[in-house]
């Protein structure tokens, strides 16, 4: 590997600049993505490993410092036993959402290598291609849950938080069931050969900080303590809305936090504590506005993070669809200029 400056920081070991990368780097901002698009479904371009591949590849161009693999947190469900769709303008579509107990009891926890090789063989066929280290991920029993519960996306999450309050049982079993399902998956994505990985749980700050701890946080500390324990990659916890959170996250686990942009960095920092490298945390609609409040917005970032080994820059939640590739580039090396200049003057 030639640039291993993410996994460093990851480690919280001294860097001679501030790592990046950004969520949903691969995607429909850039014209490559939309033209292969026109061609292959989104699942087709997830279960085709040559294509999966050449997703992945293509934003690296802007250079940024980690690969993160193309795919979705929602492949697991399929094997699993409940298909979905990922329909024109309106995202994931779960065919038959669950309703009862006894859909929840029908669902298989399966072995990655049932249903889910493909991804082994893309990050096989990644680890030949890469100079710069390679993020598998999966999504969270929570976020995982609702999409399954809901159907789809979801406003005020009423039919999972119903669940979670009247069935605790019937929540139980299916957060175990998810949980497990996603500790295997992310050990096997090490073993194909993952640098890092990072779980998302997107729609976590939905909860209190009461409910998180009751009937989520033993779900995540089930996947995040086995992979601490069973491997040695850096593993990034990730969540939006976390604010009333923070410290939970830290307890279950990961050796790096995720942090969106409604937390100031430096205080997310200090909650979850110095011991732990953190991950964030630009808004992403600051790449909307024009390249110089862009950059202001990204020094702000840089200057919480004070010059402190362990930061790694991202949005502080995945790049939107109509981004500038132009703002993005500007501020990859933004990043890299700035933070060098910063090293340099520290040192
Ligand atoms: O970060 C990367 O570049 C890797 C690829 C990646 C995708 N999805 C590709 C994708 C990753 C890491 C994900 C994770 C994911 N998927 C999450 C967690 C991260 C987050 O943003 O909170 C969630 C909640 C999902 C579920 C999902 N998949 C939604 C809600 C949607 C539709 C929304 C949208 O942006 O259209 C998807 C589809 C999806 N996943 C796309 C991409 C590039 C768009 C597909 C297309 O081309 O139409």
């Amino acid at each position: 590997m030639k640039n291993d400056t993410f996994l460093r920081a990851c480690r919280r070991e001294k860097t001679s600049y501030t790592p990046l990368w950004m969520m949903r780097q691969a995607g429909r901002y850039m014209s490559e993505y939309r033209a292969l698009r026109a061609k292959y479904s989104m699942l087709e371009l997830c279960k085709t490993p040559e294509l999966a591949v050449q997703v992945t590849l293509q934003p690296l161009r802007l250079g940024f410092d980690a690969a993160i693999l193309f795919a979705d947190i929602l492949l697991p469900l399929e094997p699993m036993g409940s298909s979905f769709e990922f329909a024109k303008g309106e995202g994931p579509v779960i065919h038959e959402p669950i309703t009862s107990l006894a859909q929840i009891e029908k669902l298989r926890v399966i072995e990655p290598e049932d249903g889910l090789g493909y991804i082994m063989t893309s990050i096989g066929m990644l680890k030949k291609e890469l100079q710069i280290p390679l993020i598998g991920f999966a999504g969270a029993p929570f976020t995982l849950a609702s999409y399954l519960i809901e159907g789809g996306k979801s406003a005020h999450f009423v039919k999972t938080k119903k669940m979670m309050y009247e069935a605790p049982d019937a929540w139980n079993l299916l957060m175990s069931k998810l949980s497990e399902v996603v500790r295997r998956y992310m050990r096997k994505q090490v073993e194909a050969g993952a640098d890092a990985m990072q779980l998302f749980d997107s729609w976590v700050g939905q909860l209190s900080a009461q409910d998180y701890v009751d009937y989520v946080k033993p779900h995540v500390a089930h996947i995040l303590q086995d992979l601490q324990k069973n491997t040695n990659v850096p593993v990034i916890h990730f969540g939006t809305g976390t604010h009333a959170l923070l410290e939970h996250q830290r307890e279950a686990g990961g050796t790096v936090l995720g942090l969106d942009w409604r937390t100031p960095l430096a205080e997310g920092w200090k909650r979850v504590g110095h011991d732990r490298a953190v991950q964030g945390n630009m808004d992403p609609t600051v790449l909307f506005a024009p390249v110089e409040i862009a950059k202001k917005h990204a020094a702000r970032v840089l200057d919480a993070a004070e010059g402190r080994a362990g930061h790694i820059f991202n949005l502080g939640h995945g790049i939107l669809p109509e981004t500038p590739v132009d703002t993005v580039k500007a501020i990859v090396d933004f990043v890299h200029e700035e933070s060098t200049r910063q090293q340099e003057q520290r040192s």
